[in-house]
């Protein structure tokens, strides 16, 4: 894939109703509580940023590094933490931020790590899920939308780190030429 085409499959608005839906939901059940969001880098780093100055509540932010695509589309099952959170999260309320649900294998290892540290519950908060594609149980508590198994950048989300500056999101296919 040489030279990819760009095909728009989220608009800018599009994507600002979905994050303001999800942050409703957050506020509403995380009242009083102590939240603590993980964001996962650095795909769903732009996704964190407009969630956050939706919420109603006070949060902690941290972020973690987690490595499971090498360089291309392929996922290779394997994945390796390169950056862990640093906030204590012992009795508190994680709510793990991530871009894409894909294979499920990212989020059910960091799920099961950040359960090391005891938390008082640990749940997920995804903007996109590719459900046809699951090769393990997890499921995102909090979903912005369910999509097609199409390989997606922009908005953060990245092929071969080029187009995360995009601020919607498209679906990459080869170029007819
Ligand atoms: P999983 O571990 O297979 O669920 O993969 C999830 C990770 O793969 C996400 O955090 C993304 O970084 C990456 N990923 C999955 N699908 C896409 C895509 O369509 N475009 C870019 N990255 C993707
Ligand atoms: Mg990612």
């Amino acid at each position: 894939m040489d030279k990819p085409r760009l095909n728009r499959l989220m608009t800018s608005e599009e994507i600002a109703s979905i994050v303001e839906k999800l942050a409703d939901q957050i506020s509403r059940d995380y009242t009083g509580k102590e939240l603590v969001l993980v964001c996962i880098l650095k795909g769903a780093f732009m996704f964190l940023s407009d969630l956050i100055r939706r919420l109603r509540i006070p949060v902690k932010v941290d972020f973690v590094r987690l490595a499971s695509y090498g360089a291309g589309m392929k996922s290779s099952g394997l994945v390796e933490i390169t950056k862990d959170i640093e906030t204590p999260v012992e009795g508190k309320d994680v709510l793990i931020v991530e871009d894409i649900v894909d294979s499920g294998r990212t989020l059910q290892f960091l799920k099961e790590r950040l359960a090391l540290s005891n938390p008082h519950s640990i749940k997920i908060c995804a903007l996109l899920d590719k459900k046809a594609r699951r090769e393990v149980e997890i499921e995102a508590d909090y979903l912005g939308k369910e999509i097609e198994d199409v390989f997606i950048v922009g908005y953060g989300i990245d092929f071969n780190e080029g187009y995360r500056h995009l601020p919607e999101i498209y679906y990459v296919t080869p170029d007819a030429q």
